[in-house]
């Protein structure tokens, strides 16, 4: 497909919440911003073709339900997937690995083992955890490098023979480290194990590849996207959705129903039940589609220009320090940092009042915050329509709020912190 060309500033003008609002939006990594083209795509839907999916015997229902097979394609094409049955819509990322959680773990017997990392989300933890304790399963993780990207090096013992599922994420929220995924496949296959990736902080950085990337499974959000909130994706081999059972049931996930039982559907619509989060899925096949027309080769080296400013920045003031890589290798523009004895709450407060939104706490990361020897920390995430100016007024409320709490007494002759 050909991509338009990439000037940052031009994209950030397609986006009515962003374009003169004055703000730094530097929370990608929670919540990215939708396009026109997604916002006319939700309007369009709710105007001329608001309806129920599948059933419908009337013009807008069969209008919804083009829509929503459409949006279905097109998520398949942004993942290059094998086919359409292959995604499952659910509510986000938190909801795909919930439900892989309760379908895939139910095959789990006693003793069975789960591979998963230090650096991963709540989301692709708890679940995790509360399936070893329901089925008497083993959790074991890889640890942290010192630099926060997940230690490859323990993979050979970590994984034994009795591992069942490996489960990463495929970027971290916090550290912004890409995962380096063919060593987790090629270790998984040697011993029968599926690989799922939560993608929930890669799938923003531009389209993905299913078939290279070699995984089972894969989770990602509508809302860090470009899309709508409340609606995501869990992809899965074809051939290994079939097999699950259902997670949700009611509605219209049954083949057949009697008082006493009923059957289910092939999937993706056996993993669908009530009714489905139908423009949310409109909303995201339009942003998945828009985000096939740009050119992510020159929006990554914009992003590693901004990431280097912003870690360089950070680099210079006195009593931060970033959570993750110092390069720009194999990470992306997600930079969590801590000031010296000011609380994240407080960095997030004061940058607010000069319009930099950023986020602060543990980031649905508790055991990874920890590991880094702290309770919380600040963190700026970037989109593609970030600017230098974002990342400088960061740095410039940032330096104000250092020097203001080492006071006067702290500086030299020049202003300049000691
Ligand atoms: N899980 C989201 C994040 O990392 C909210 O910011």
């Amino acid at each position: 497909m050909s991509c338009r060309s990439f000037d940052p500033a031009a994209l950030k003008r397609e986006f009515p919440g962003l374009a003169d609002s004055g703000l730094h939006y530097l929370d990608n990594a929670a919540t990215a911003q939708m396009p026109e083209t997604v916002l006319q795509a939700l309007y369009r839907f709710e105007i001329e073709a608001r309806a129920n999916v599948h059933e419908g015997a009337h013009r807008r229902a069969r209008a919804a339900t083009v829509a929503l097979t459409e949006a279905r394609s097109q998520v398949a094409r942004f993942l290059n997937a094998h086919g359409p049955d292959e995604v499952v819509f659910t509510y986000g990322t938190t909801s795909s690995l919930n439900l892989l959680a309760r379908t895939f773990g139910a095959s789990l017997d006693p003793g069975d083992e789960i591979l998963l990392s230090v650096l991963e989300h709540h989301s692709n933890l708890v679940p995790w955890q509360r399936l070893a304790s329901a089925r008497g399963l083993v959790l074991r993780f890889l640890p942290m490098t010192p630099d926060g990207r997940i230690d490859m090096g323990r993979l050979t013992s970590e994984l034994t023979p009795r591992c069942r599922l490996v489960a990463m994420t495929h970027c971290s929220n916090v550290t912004g480290a890409i995962t380096d995924v063919a060593p987790l496949v090629a270790a998984a296959r040697v011993v029968g194990a599926k690989v799922l990736l939560d993608g929930a902080q890669r799938a923003p950085h531009g389209p993905l590849d299913m078939r290279a990337l070699g995984v089972d499974f894969y989770a990602f959000s509508g809302h860090k996207t470009y899309g709508p909130t409340g609606i995501g994706v869990l992809w899965g081999r074809r051939e290994l959705l079939e097999a699950l059972p259902p997670f949700l049931t009611g509605g219209q996930m049954i083949e057949e129903v009697t008082l006493t039982s009923a059957t289910f559907r092939p999937p993706p619509r056996r993993f669908e039940a009530g009714t489905p989060p139908i423009a949310g899925a409109i909303g995201l096949g339009t942003a998945l589609g828009w985000m096939q027309s740009l050119d992510w080769r020159a929006i990554r080296k914009h992003e590693v220009h901004l990431t280097r400013r912003l870690l360089d920045g950070l680099a210079s003031i006195k009593g931060a320090r970033v959570l993750g890589p110092m390069d720009t290798e194999d990470r992306r523009g997600v930079v969590t940092f801590c000031v010296d004895a000011i609380a994240p709450t407080d960095v997030c407060r004061h940058l607010d009042g000069h319009g930099v939104a950023l986020r602060g706490g543990h980031h649905c990361a508790q055991p990874l915050v920890r590991a880094f020897g702290v309770e919380g920390a600040a963190r700026a995430s970037l989109g593609p329509y970030s600017l230098d100016g974002d990342v400088d007024a960061l740095l410039n409320g940032l330096e104000e709020l250092v020097q203001g709490r080492r006071g006067p007494k702290a500086r030299d002759g020049k202003g300049v912190p000691r």
